[in-house]
């Protein structure tokens, strides 16, 4: 779709092209940079399908599973697989998706996973008994697990440094539509009377729009780099960016000398094991603040809290998918504006107050608890979709050098999921064994732990190209030269 004009737009773009410049290319190049703008949205939205698929295939369950514990006769034990079978795929694909990135590329890559929704998503709506069921659920969470770190991974190899927050962010605002959109979809197909089948089945849709999509895309510069084919390189990055981007070739080339293939060893040595610690504990904290036991356990807490009717349970549930979505887009617009600290830390903040207030009315147990409720739920998610959920992983997918970049990220994703598991398996068994208030205390514990971490070792990203940061984490956590946005 966009290879054609490449040509063109590179004469028009850089004025010390093989070609006499015109006199466009002396002057601000104002509507080359609304087109390349409009380019690189377009290139993350399709990334991002990734994303979306992501957060539907994990929020779907909740509404599938009610029909599936019918038609399998399941126990209660097989409905917690039925729920944790994708994050066990999930983990398998953190796992391995850095090295599959870097062996076959972040494009390809991208579109095996897309092959793999489609497929992953006809074969469980399809599966004849419980069993197969569970492993194409696992398989479809292996795609989650690559494309979760991947698709943000590859537009921030793609994105302007100026864009590349709200352009990452872009991800994470897919990941929530794609909760929300699980959410009345399961509703429709349940008022319906058609069950769980045609609730799965529709994901193959999105699957084979990423897969169609990326097909029309470019590979990352950084990749290309990477691999030393460099002129492809330069004709990606051309094809991405504006005339001042040819500073970042220069940087991509310095980043990328000799550093072909780094061990984790290697890694640890160079002096960046810190930029590990960074993207490690923010994986860790983003899941320890309790964020899934609202995303998938949401119409059981407002049972807890009083809403008695499933119907109302799954609207108020709705309700906290629509503000997450709505929130996550406020974040997305401002993120390259304000900055990745202050909404991290912000969010931090206003997750603690909600937790201590969520903890506090049941202890309390006041008449208007389901109310209460739903208002610190909402403060919670809200504070949670500004911050701590597209700056996670938009920092996973910026911080690690382009040598280690895949394998960095996957490390990461690798940790979130796993705590995404520990704490979604324990919540229940939490609040029977502790109450929910001190279970609701408890991640508000941990909020203040992940401020302190945020705090001291989070640095401030914003309008820095990848190689700069790069930079900052071998110079010793210093930059080279005052922040250029
Ligand atoms: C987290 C998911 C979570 C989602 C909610 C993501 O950033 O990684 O675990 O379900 O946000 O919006």
């Amino acid at each position: 779709m966009f290879a054609r004009s490449r040509e063109k737009e590179r004469t028009m773009s850089f004025p010390h092209s093989s070609r006499t410049p015109g006199p466009e290319s002396l002057m601000p190049p104002t509507r080359t940079r609304k087109r390349y703008a409009t380019r690189v949205y377009i290139i993350a939205l399709i990334a991002a399908i990734g994303g979306f698929l992501f957060g539907y295939d994990t929020g779907v369950i909740s509404g599938a599973l009610l029909f599936l514990k019918r038609d399998f006769a399941l126990t209660n034990f097989q409905q917690e697989l039925a729920v944790s079978s994708v994050l066990v795929g999930s983990l398998i694909g953190a796992l391995v998706g850095g090295r599959l990135s870097d062996w076959l590329g972040r494009r390809k890559a991208l579109i095996c996973m897309g092959l793999l929704f489609a497929l992953g998503a006809l074969l469980t709506a399809s599966a004849p008994n419980f069993s197969l069921f569970l492993l194409w659920r696992v398989v479809l969470g292996f795609a989650i697990g690559v494309s979760s770190f991947l698709a943000p991974m590859y537009i921030a190899e793609t994105a302007p440094p100026a864009l590349r927050g709200g352009l990452v962010a872009f991800d994470q605002l897919l990941i929530t539509a794609g909760i929300a959109i699980s959410y009345w979809i399961d509703l429709a197909f349940a008022n319906a009377g058609m069950g769980w089948r045609p609730m799965l089945a529709v994901a193959a849709i999105p699957g084979m729009g990423l897969l169609i999509g990326m097909l029309f895309l470019t590979e990352t510069p950084r990749w290309l780099a990477k691999q030393g084919r460099w002129q492809e390189a330069e004709q990606a990055l051309t094809h991405l960016s504006v005339q001042e981007r040819r500073e970042e070739m220069v940087a991509i080339r310095e980043a990328v000398r000799d550093t072909h293939h780094v061990t984790l060893g290697e890694f640890a040595h160079s002096g960046m094991i810190l930029a590990l610690v960074a993207g490690i504990g923010l994986a860790v904290f983003q899941q320890l603040v309790g964020i899934n036991t609202v995303i998938y356990y949401a119409p059981t807490i407002f049972g807890f809290a009083g809403f008695h009717s499933a119907s109302v349970a799954i609207l108020a549930t709705s309700v906290v998918g629509a503000v997450n979505f709505l929130t996550t887009l406020v974040s997305v617009l401002i993120i390259d504006r304000a900055g990745r600290r202050p909404l991290l830390l912000g969010g931090l903040v206003g997750m603690f107050v909600a937790l201590v207030l969520m903890g506090s009315i049941f202890a309390l147990g006041t008449s208007h608890t389901g109310y209460l409720v739903l208002g610190a739920l909402l403060l919670y998610i809200i504070a949670f979709a500004i911050g701590m959920g597209p700056v996670f992983w938009l920092m996973s997918s910026e911080i690690f050098p382009t040598s280690f970049r895949a394998r960095g990220a996957s490390i990461t994703t690798f940790f979130n999921w796993s705590t995404n598991l520990l704490i979604s398996i324990t919540f229940l068994s939490l609040a029977a064994h502790l109450g929910l208030p001190v279970t609701f205390w408890l991640y508000a514990g941990f909020c203040v732990l992940a401020f302190l971490f945020c705090w001291f070792i989070i640095p401030e990203t914003k309008g820095r190209n990848l190689e700069e940061i790069e930079r900052f984490w071998k110079q010793g956590r210093r930059w080279e030269k005052p922040e250029s946005i």
